[in-house]
């Protein structure tokens, strides 16, 4: 019996990953090591959706593999690559393309807030986007995919797709587990709490996991609330209910009994404890950080090991789904003589 497998990404964009990603992803990543035998990436080739610069990029993911391993990622029980490292993803993205509809890709809300934005002058690869996720996905044959709640039509759509490949050409993949949700599954902006914080759009609504510990507590101190005093998560305080969220997946205690620890005390306090332990949280990430920083050899040798074990499993699912959809694989070369 094989442990469960799991997967997931994050892109290298931003200035680095905020407290959301942290939240919603990363920390269960972190804390899914030992019963799982788990795959995380960073998925470069997403990432060229933002048209980043080139020097930038590469920069980023360097950077980035160094953050995950600081936020608790540990590649001795995990395998860790990045994702344009192996072909086979863009490859069965493509196959897998083919069995996916116009109408179907068309309804990603992510690709139609992209729309939106960009006044429909967005790329075909923002169109194409949920179907390479679903590629990475399917190639690792995952049975669980740890995720925010922003990704979970697109992992809607992995299920769609492999049971349509499935149907079609036969058991091939492995039915992803639909996505659960969990607390910290969407962590608000601090400034605008009616959207998700983002990597994209930073600001002072964003907590980067690397910011000092003054601007993160500047931050917080300065979100968005609502006239009034009571420290109470309903609907008509969106950015009180935030921070009550942000306290509670941190420090582990209920909401309630959170809003019954400030009851009276206004909100002067209560940002002064969310600050204070999201600074607390995060110091050992900062530190770790900069000591993997100064490494670049680690980083290269845990990419290279990451990439052989991905590639491992990639080739295995490559070479049946060739065989399933009808490639005719290559002769092999002739000896000479
Ligand atoms: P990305 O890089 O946007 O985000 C990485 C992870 O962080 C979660 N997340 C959040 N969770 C809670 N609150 C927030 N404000 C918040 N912001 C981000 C995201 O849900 C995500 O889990 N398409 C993916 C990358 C990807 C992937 C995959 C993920 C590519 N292939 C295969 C899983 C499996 C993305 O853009 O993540």
């Amino acid at each position: 019996m094989r442990r469960p497998r799991v997967l997931s990404g994050i892109r290298p964009t931003g200035q680095g990953f905020q407290l959301g990603n942290y939240l919603g992803a990363v920390q269960h990543w972190a804390a899914m090591q030992d019963d799982n035998e788990c795959f995380f990436f960073l998925a470069d080739l997403h990432a060229l959706t933002a048209n980043p610069q080139p020097e930038q990029l590469r920069a980023r993911t360097r950077e980035s593999v160094a953050e995950l391993l600081a936020m608790g990622v540990d590649p001795s029980r995990s395998t860790v690559f990045v994702q344009s490292h192996l072909p086979q993803h863009p490859e069965l993205g493509w196959i897998l393309s083919c069995l996916t509809g116009f109408g179907e890709a068309s309804r990603m809300t992510q690709f139609k807030d992209s729309q939106q934005r960009d006044k429909g002058e967005g790329s075909v690869g923002l169109f194409t986007y949920p179907v390479l996720q679903a590629a990475d996905i399917l190639m690792y044959q995952a049975d669980a995919v740890p995720i925010g709640e922003d990704q979970r039509q697109h992992l809607e759509l992995t299920r769609d797709l492999a049971q349509r490949f499935n149907h079609r050409y036969g058991d091939t993949f492995v039915l992803p587990a639909p996505y659960a949700g969990r607390a910290g599954e969407r962590i608000k902006d601090l400034q605008d709490p009616s959207r998700k914080m983002s990597k994209s759009i930073g600001g002072n609504g964003t907590v980067w996991v690397l910011d000092e510990p003054a601007v993160v507590t500047k931050k917080i101190r300065s979100a968005v609330t609502d006239t009034g005093r009571e420290v109470r998560a309903t609907g008509d305080k969106p950015g009180i209910t935030n921070l009550l969220t942000i306290l509670s997946v941190v420090t582990g205690d209920g909401v309630g009994e959170l809003e019954g620890r400030y009851e009276g005390r206004g909100y002067g306090d209560f940002k002064a404890d969310v600050a204070a332990e999201v600074v607390e949280l995060f110091a050992p990430v900062r530190e770790r950080y900069a000591e993997l920083m100064a490494d670049p050899g680690h980083l290269d040798s845990v990419l290279a090991q990451g990439a052989a074990s991905a590639r491992v499993v990639a080739d295995r699912t490559m070479t049946e789904v060739r065989e399933r959809v009808g490639l005719l694989p290559p002769a092999p070369a002739r000896q000479a003589g």
